[in-house]
């Protein structure tokens, strides 16, 4: 094999491979649709989180929008098999959750709540004045 073949295939390679791990695994598109989705029998993500997840119905409801999609996924994961705990949270997403998430919701959820625009900031005192 030439030399320019093989540096051709090592460039290719190591492309393909920052593409692969700088992108979320999910489907934005398909994360929107069953994040305002309502079960039978259960309400939607978006009816305590808020459409596209920047916004809550009160201050104990945390904002999701632009959070790290492995963060998203991981405490999804979390509220689902019990281990991260939390009343209103396991009673969706837990074993008897009235919204029970596959394994590709979370992924495709995340990916969407990843991309939609953060309204979260830095307290930055001198920027009030
Ligand atoms: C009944 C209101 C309600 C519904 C419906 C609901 N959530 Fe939540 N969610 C909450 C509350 C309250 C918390 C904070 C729980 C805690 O303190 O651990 C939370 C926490 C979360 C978190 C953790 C955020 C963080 O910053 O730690 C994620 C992710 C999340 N919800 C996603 C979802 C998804 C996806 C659905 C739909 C399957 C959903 N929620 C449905 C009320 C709700």
């Amino acid at each position: 094999m030439k030399i320019t073949t093989l540096i051709a295939l090592a460039t290719l390679f190591a492309s393909s491979s920052v593409a692969a791990i700088g992108s979320p695994p999910g489907n934005p598109a398909l994360g929107k649709q069953r994040f305002e989705a309502t079960p039978p029998g259960g309400q939607s993500c978006a009816s305590c989180h808020l459409k596209s997840g920047a916004g809550a119905i009160d201050d104990s409801t945390p904002l999701l929008a632009g959070q790290p999609a492995d963060f998203l996924a991981m405490t999804l994961r979390q509220y689902r098999s019990g281990e991260r705990v939390n009343v209103l949270m396991n009673a969706q997403v837990g074993p008897d959750g009235t919204n029970p998430l596959t394994d590709a919701d979370i992924d495709n959820i995340s990916a969407y709540l990843a991309s939609q625009r953060s309204i979260l900031h830095v307290y930055q005192p001198e920027r009030r004045r």
